[in-house]
């Protein structure tokens, strides 16, 4: 078992198809049997080895392979039910990360990776974070610096006739759909009001999330004009410019990016939120971010994860 970083964020990785590395794997993340590991593979030819490909997934991985989604399919035998917590289907992605694929080819076998924490906690995107997660446990961990997107990846059901998104991440819906040529259903879709949603098991609502309890505001205006927001609370702003403008408020503001770009704000999402959290304080603010790029949804989605409840609608 050893921690790898990938494109999205680090992975605590081990041999997918032996049962005793499985099991350490769910016991150090604390990760409950019913919900099912990821397998990494270099590509389709060894994802054919472990799952039945579809057309849909052969297509989707030519256009989308090594990267940031991840399909869940029909899973062989040779896939332990452990690994899919009893489930018949298996998720895999192909990861891009150079050091991630040295160590597929070195291997040659799958590697189960769940995200590097433990269960319930912020995925790490810096190997510090990953020591600080496990502490005296951890496992050996290769640092590839900062993680690239920063966010995990999408994970697509292709397991019945219609493609279905269970996760939402970096590569989305309509990227998908110009592939596929076809509709796909996203977690909006399908989410009850409860917010639990679909068949993916991990992904239940309250996850991703800080210590301190998150209030999350629908936008940075009202999060400005929030009667809510005390001296001692910590507010993250989208962008580093717009510090000024809560500065009234408390003086304890950081940012998700120095420049405006939504792909910056995925990038140190859960840096900036463990750098809140330990600070400390009775709340952190956030608020809803705009934007047009695919990323924007996946940012949103752990951004009410996090504070596990309905933008406030304050003003
Ligand atoms: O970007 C990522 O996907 C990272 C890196 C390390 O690759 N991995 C990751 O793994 O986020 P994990 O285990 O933290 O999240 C896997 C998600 C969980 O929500 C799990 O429930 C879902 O995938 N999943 C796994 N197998 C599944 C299956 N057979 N059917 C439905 N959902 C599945
Ligand atoms: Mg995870």
């Amino acid at each position: 078992m050893a921690v790898l970083p990938t494109e999205t964020v680090y992975g605590l990785a081990g041999v997918g198809t032996n049962l005793s590395v499985v099991r350490k794997i769910f016991e150090l993340k604390g990760r409950p049997a019913h919900n099912p590991l990821i397998m990494h593979v270099l590509g389709i030819r060894e994802a054919q080895h472990i799952s039945h490909i579809t057309p849909f997934a052969s297509k989707l991985a030519d256009s989308f392979w090594p990267g940031p989604l991840t399909f869940v399919l029909p899973k062989r035998e040779i896939v332990p039910y452990e690994v899919t917590a009893g489930l018949d289907t298996v998720a895999l992605r192909s990861p891009a990360h150079p050091l991630f694929r040295s160590m597929l080819m070195e291997v040659n076998k799958p590697l189960a990776a769940p995200s590097a924490n433990r269960t319930n906690q912020i995925s790490p995107t810096t190997a510090i974070e990953v020591l600080d997660e496990f502490g005296e446990d951890c496992p050996p961990i290769l640092d590839g610096g900062i993680c690239d997107i920063g966010l995990e990846s999408t994970v697509l059901d292709l397991s019945s006739k219609k493609a279905r998104i269970l996760r939402l991440g970096p590569i989305s819906a309509k990227e998908i759909e110009i592939v596929l040529k076809q509709k796909v259903e996203t977690p909006s879709d399908t989410i009850k009001p409860d917010g639990n949603a679909n068949k993916s098991p991990g992904n239940a609502t309250k996850h991703y999330a800080p210590q301190t309890p998150v209030l999350l505001h629908k936008n940075l205006q009202s999060l400005i004009q929030s009667k809510e927001v005390s001296k001692r609370d910590v507010v993250i702003v989208p962008f580093e410019n717009e510090i000024p403008s809560v500065e009234q408020k408390t003086k304890q503001v950081l940012s998700f990016s120095s420049t405006i770009s939504n792909l910056e704000i995925a990038k140190n999402l859960y840096s900036k939120l463990r750098q809140a959290d330990k600070m400390n304080p009775p709340f952190i603010h956030l608020s809803l971010i705009d934007g047009e790029e695919g990323i924007t949804d996946a940012i949103n989605d752990r951004l009410i994860r996090a504070s596990s409840q309905n933008p406030l609608t304050s003003q």
